[in-house]
């Protein structure tokens, strides 16, 4: 017959011997060991859990609180010493396996402006430091604002459903940033030294020079005796603070229906070749001309009193010369390899 004395003499023996070795156990493998040797199926104090039946009846509550207690008291033993050796073999770890505490982390990946908002922002300083300010109209225009008013005539091809996106009768996506001149002009009055940033669209193919969305900057100035002069120091202005003040550039003829006379922009591209060879090209950069007068009559602006000249440019075109990228696609593709240039 098991007595509570014969269990609470045994649980003396096992917290004595086994909480001993425990507490000088040197590695967390022996301390598993011991874990084992008491606590595991076979263990010591569950082999004495199995002899409480023995127990009598009036004595065995008591022998079972004991027993209970001696279990967690060997397990909050382990759990000291695991806690301390742990804490040694890291120390132990750091020391020979030669970790450099002093390493940098993981470098967290940082997002940046993208190439057209970066140019685009730019462009906008040059023309905010020459006192224009901006004016944003909207990408669904109607034929009005972005033909009719802007002296298109009724058979023009740009008014073809193959070069314009139509979303339904009267309603596309603007082909121009022009239409913003007409919003603008309507109103406000004069003097107005205006530029217009946003987005294009056309129904053209997407290739290395081509895409149905792009971007592009309007600009025009309004007032009493503007001249084709003013055009010409404007843009030569904005094309030195862009390119280069060494950047030549020239006025070549041309024709808009929104502006007589018309004149395209070139600049004097140069580049390195591989074999170190310069190479020289003249590129256009951007339309403009002096406001046609049917242009300002539209808006309600007397053209015997008032001139104006206007311009337009791809930003697209504007980004691909100024960081030597020759596809139209990588803007648009969003390879990360791409972007994380432009930081
Ligand atoms: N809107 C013209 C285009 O998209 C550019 C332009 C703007 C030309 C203003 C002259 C004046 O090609």
């Amino acid at each position: 017959m098991t007595t509570l004395q014969e269990i609470a003499r045994q649980i003396d023996a096992i917290l004595g011997d086994d909480t001993r070795e425990i507490a000088s156990a040197q590695s967390t493998a022996a301390l598993e060991e011991i874990r084992l040797r008491v606590l595991g199926k076979k263990g010591r104090l569950s082999l004495l859990m199995r002899t409480m039946k023995d127990v009598p009846s009036d004595e065995r509550p008591a022998a079972g609180k004991v027993a209970n207690e001696a279990k967690e008291a060997v397990l909050r033993a382990i759990e000291e010493r695991r806690a301390q050796l742990r804490e040694q073999e890291i120390a132990h770890a750091v020391r020979t396996e030669g970790v450099d505490v002093t390493m940098p982390g993981i470098r967290p990946r940082l997002g940046a402006l993208h190439p057209i908002t970066r140019v685009r922002r730019r462009i906008e300083d040059i023309f905010l430091a020459m006192g224009f300010r901006i004016e944003l109209g909207p990408d669904i225009e109607d034929e009005h604002h972005n033909f009719d008013a802007l002296n298109f005539p009724p058979e023009h091809p740009a008014r073809d459903m193959h070069d314009t996106l139509y979303l339904a009768t009267d309603l596309l996506l603007r082909t121009h940033t022009s239409p913003v001149q007409i919003h603008t002009m309507k109103k406000y009055a004069p003097p107005l030294a205006v530029i217009a940033p946003g987005k294009c669209y056309r129904s053209d193919a997407a290739d290395a020079t081509h895409s149905p969305m792009f971007h592009q900057v309007e600009g025009f100035m309004v007032d009493t005796n503007i001249r084709f002069s003013d055009l010409k120091g404007v843009l030569g202005e904005f094309v030195h603070s862009m390119f280069g003040y060494d950047t030549p550039y020239r006025l070549r003829p041309s024709f808009f229906p929104f502006t007589e006379p018309s004149a395209e922009v070139d600049i004097l591209f140069r580049r390195r070749r591989a074999d170190g060879q310069v190479v020289e090209k003249w590129l256009e950069i951007l339309g403009s001309g002096m406001i046609h007068p049917n242009v300002l009559r539209n808006c309600d602006i007397d053209p015997e009193k008032y001139t104006g000249f206007a311009f337009g440019m791809g930003i697209e075109r504007i980004a691909m010369l100024r960081y030597g990228i020759n596809s139209m696609y990588s803007f648009f593709e969003n390879d990360v390899r791409f972007l994380a240039q432009f930081v």
